[in-house]
């Protein structure tokens, strides 16, 4: 899979895609990154991205032409799948969506900044638009690669253990049941005698229940889905 990234600060992409699993995930092949820095495509040699918006207001608007110029060069070459806007009002990623785009096999990340992009490049080339969450970070970057992250772990070969996103919390609806290691008692406190028995289908029901258990704990909106 290939995910090319459109921002003005591809700095801050740099640590987050080139650590762990995600350098792992480039080092083997099965994903590319490349981060594209708008400025190549700046109107001036200013590097001008921005400018105020139209109606008065605080906050500057990344503009038209540059962002269009970027995308459409960058289509030269590559077909999408999807071209994404991560924006505080698009829709809430979740695992579902990671799931769906991590089947696909070219993306384009565009990362906003300011007040957000020029509501014509949505209207025209943006085909979706991510949320992580109901909060404003200072730009879509962070989120970007929380995006990238989520999808990238996702791709078959990537993890060490290919069953185990199986069993990632969300990825069947409910939360991951707790996880213990060596010692089997610390201060006093053991670890749960089922998963010392060796017996898989004890060590699974204990497991199933767990997840059951703490979802309607802590999350029970999950389980109304
Ligand atoms: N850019 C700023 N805030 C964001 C958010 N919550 N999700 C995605 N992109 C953003």
């Amino acid at each position: 899979m290939t995910i090319d990234i459109i921002t003005v600060l591809p700095e801050l992409l740099e640590s987050p895609l080139n650590h762990s699993i995600m350098k792992r995930a480039q080092d083997k092949g099965l994903l590319t990154v490349r981060t594209h820095n708008l400025r190549q495509w700046a109107l001036n040699k200013y590097g001008q991205v921005d400018d105020y918006q139209y109606g008065g207001g605080a906050g500057m608007v990344m503009m038209c032409e540059p962002l269009a110029n970027a995308i459409e060069a960058l289509q030269q070459l590559t077909t999408y799948d999807e071209i994404i806007y991560m924006t505080p009002d698009g829709g809430q990623f979740n695992q579902k969506t990671a799931n769906k785009l991590s089947m696909q096999q070219n993306l384009l990340i565009i990362c906003g900044h300011y007040k957000g992009i020029d509501q014509r490049i949505r209207d025209h080339f943006v085909t979706m638009e991510i949320s992580i969450g109901d909060y404003v970070l200072s730009g879509g970057e962070l989120a970007a690669a929380m995006v990238v992250d989520a999808i990238g772990r996702l791709l078959p070969g990537v993890l060490n253990d290919e069953t185990s996103a199986l069993f990632d919390s969300y990825q069947d609806g409910l939360l991951a049941p707790p996880v213990y290691t060596r010692p089997a008692e610390f201060r006093g406190w053991p670890v749960p005698a089922e998963l010392l028995t060796g017996n898989p289908k004890i060590i699974d029901q204990w497991r199933q229940e767990k997840s059951e258990e703490i979802t309607k704990q802590k999350r029970p909106d999950l389980l109304a889905e």
